[in-house]
């Protein structure tokens, strides 16, 4: 018996999808681990190689991904199943749920971090250092467990409720509001000593340092940013409208999601060159410090600094919205495993985000008190698991479903597609260039 198509939703509006995938693009992927990588890993060469790989790799995989999803109306296990008898590619769809499901449990422990210091900047000021402490510590596995476990259900909630309603919401004032107070800060920052250091490093390149292992983690970088790979937009895609352009729908979210990862990486990297000029230990040597709570430490350092009523608010509010943007992603990430239970396994909607969500929480809680896992799953889940999975879908594209099949569906949409100059070198990129680009970087960072 088929599930009920109430259970599957559709987006309110055509504003309503680019909301809920630019929601799903911009996270803690922009705000913390863009800006960290920077730090760590190569400076301007690093942004450059993920301009690159955002534009070239990321852009068509998600047009690919999109399509999918609109032609399928399923889930990713679903999708490839609807498309194919060919046994392999339903496999490639669960990985993807795999990944979601990983990238998940831990990724809301960062969110809990950064819901954390929302009351963490009311507690400085209040002078109530004990409480200010006790959330600050992000090795605290009780505390993660706990603030984790209210943004689990948080997710779980909006996900039983159905897709639309709450993300597009959330996501058309957080934007705006987001992007606002980071460019306040960033005049703020580019004006303290030290400032102009930052500035040279994030965007003067050095191209010695570009390498295999740089190319590797900038790839990984955008595809977790653009939240490709795992069939998150085929999920999204599938809840789409025949009337949306999808190659302008998709061109939208990764403007959308670069521009803010561009902005937080240019408010962060000089905020550290400035903290290190103030005297607070950032570099030993030329390494950082710290890294998975970096951007934790150096924000709440500089509301600290401007201090008063204005540090107060914009270190109260700055967090929150950190925290929708973050919820937003988690909502995508918890509706595919969902979506997969709903299509394939008839189980209601309600059930099925209580279960699902409720499982992955107790992954959740092993990340709370071994925070180390971080690491491990995201190079597993992200760095790996996401390109491959792009791999996979642009062989499922070329080989199988064919690319001109993936245009019929943009011609939906986009009447003349397949005439226009992005249907002319799209497919090339699918068949030849992005799997090419993601092979190559993964075998020689192995080499
Ligand atoms: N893109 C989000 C971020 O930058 C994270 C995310 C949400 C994601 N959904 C995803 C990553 C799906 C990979 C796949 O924070």
């Amino acid at each position: 018996m088929a599930v009920a198509s109430s259970d599957r939703g559709a987006w309110n509006s055509k504003l309503g999808f680019i909301l809920a995938a630019a929601g799903s693009a911009v996270g803690l992927g922009n705000i913390w681990g863009f800006p960290t990588k920077v730090a760590t890993e190569g400076g301007a060469a690093y942004l450059l190689i993920y301009l690159l790989c955002t534009f070239l790799i990321g852009f068509p995989v998600m047009v690919a991904e999109l399509s999918i999803g609109r032609k399928s109306g399923k889930n990713p296990v679903g999708a490839f199943k609807a498309l194919t008898t060919n046994k392999f590619f339903p496999l490639v769809g669960l990985w993807g749920v795999i990944c979601g499901v990983m990238i998940l449990s831990f990724y809301t422990v960062i969110a809990g971090w950064a819901f954390g210091y929302a009351f963490e900047e009311i507690f400085y000021f209040l002078g109530w250092q004990a409480g200010a402490d006790w959330l600050t510590d992000t090795g605290n596995g009780f505390k993660n467990a706990l603030i984790a476990a209210v943004f689990m259900m948080a997710t779980i909630r909006i996900i039983s409720g159905g897709v639309s309603e709450g993300i597009e919401r959330a996501t058309k004032t957080m934007m705006p509001l987001l992007i606002g107070i980071i460019v306040i800060m960033t005049i703020y920052v580019l004006f303290q000593p030290g400032a102009m250091d930052g500035v040279r490093e994030y965007l003067l390149p050095d191209f010695s340092r570009i390498n295999p292992t740089l190319i590797f983690s900038a790839m990984g970088q955008a595809f977790f940013s653009l939240s490709l790979g795992m069939g998150a937009l085929i999920t999204y895609g599938s809840y789409l409208n025949k009337k949306e352009n999808i190659p302008q729908a998709a061109a939208f979210v990764t403007v959308a999601d670069v521009g803010i990862a561009f902005l937080a990486g240019l408010l962060i990297i000089p905020a550290l060159y400035v903290a290190q000029a103030a005297g607070i230990e950032i570099f030993v040597g030329d390494q950082l410090a710290s890294s998975t709570n970096l951007v934790f430490q150096i924000l709440p350092a500089l509301f600290h600094t401007i201090g008063g009523a204005v540090g107060l608010i914009l270190g109260v509010v700055f967090f929150l919205l950190l925290s929708i943007a973050a919820l937003t992603s988690t909502i995508s990430l918890l509706e595919v495993p969902v979506a997969y239970v709903i299509d394939e396994h008839n189980v209601p909607r309600k059930k099925a985000a209580w279960g699902v969500g409720l499982g992955i929480l107790v992954i959740t809680l092993v990340v709370s008190f071994q925070t180390s896992l971080i690491g491990t799953f995201d190079y597993i889940f992200n760095n790996l698991g996401l390109p491959i999975g792009g791999v996979l879908i642009c062989v499922f594209i070329a080989f199988v479903w064919k690319t001109d099949s993936a245009l019929d569906e943009m011609e939906s949409g986009f009447e003349g597609v397949k005439k226009s100059l992005f249907g002319k070198v799209w497919p090339i990129f699918i068949k030849f260039i992005c799997p090419a680009a993601i092979l190559y970087n993964i075998i020689s960072n192995f080499i």
